[in-house]
């Protein structure tokens, strides 16, 4: 599902004038921001399949050594340095044509979501892409027993963690100036939810 929506460049939004390029990069190529890279895995796999993909893995600073130790071992040319970055806080001076953020928005608080969102589709080109992977309720409802005990479990370890209603992160992305482009069912109860910064 990832691959049908940054596989082909052309699905990709075009390079604008605004494009901010940094010295690494060229300035034919997409950049992407991952959020919250965790141990780095999807930084380390996922770019070899989007080699017109530059990669910006990034997380909160404490995540940095060990993003760097998967990333050596898998040696990605189009993979940057991980970046530090804590939503709530400062965020490159840059724009992305996509952002990619896996498992994330049930860790962070509500309120910290919500300033992902926002400061995502703010570093966002016009017509980038916003893509969100982990699970979500719909209608106020689970959508399996397993996600009902997970945020049991979530909750139980931080009270402000908890699946996110599709509907509130829907609303909060057309609020910042994105629309649904697609949501797809993945394994285990998860989505990939994607969303495009309006023209
Ligand atoms: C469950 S892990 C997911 C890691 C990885 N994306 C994956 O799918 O394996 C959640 C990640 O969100 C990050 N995170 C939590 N709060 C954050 C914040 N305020 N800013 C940036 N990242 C945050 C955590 O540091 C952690 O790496």
């Amino acid at each position: 599902m990832l691959q049908r929506h940054l596989q082909l460049s052309g699905d990709l939004p075009a390079l604008s004038s605004q494009t901010s390029v940094n010295s690494t990069t060229s300035a034919n190529t997409y950049q992407l921001l991952e959020i919250g890279s965790g141990t780095g895995q999807h930084a380390a796999y996922l770019p070899q399949f989007f080699p017109h993909i530059h990669w910006q893995p990034s997380d909160v600073a404490e995540h940095l050594a060990g993003i760097r130790l998967w990333l050596a071992d898998a040696a990605q040319p189009n993979v940057a340095e991980p970046l530090a970055l804590d939503v709530r806080s400062h965020w490159p001076e840059q724009r992305f044509h996509a952002l990619f953020s896996a498992n994330t928005l049930h860790i962070m608080s509500q309120n910290s979501a919500a300033i992902c969102i926002a400061q995502g589709a703010a570093h966002l080109h016009d017509g980038g892409l916003f893509l969100l992977y982990g699970p979500f309720n719909y209608g106020g409802q689970f959508t399996s027993a397993s996600n009902a005990r997970f945020n049991d479990w979530l909750q139980a370890r931080d009270p402000a963690s908890g699946i996110r209603d599709f509907e509130w992160v829907e609303a909060h992305m057309q609020q910042a100036g994105l629309s649904l482009l697609a949501d797809h069912s993945m394994p285990a109860n998860n989505r990939l939810l994607a969303f495009q910064k309006r023209l």
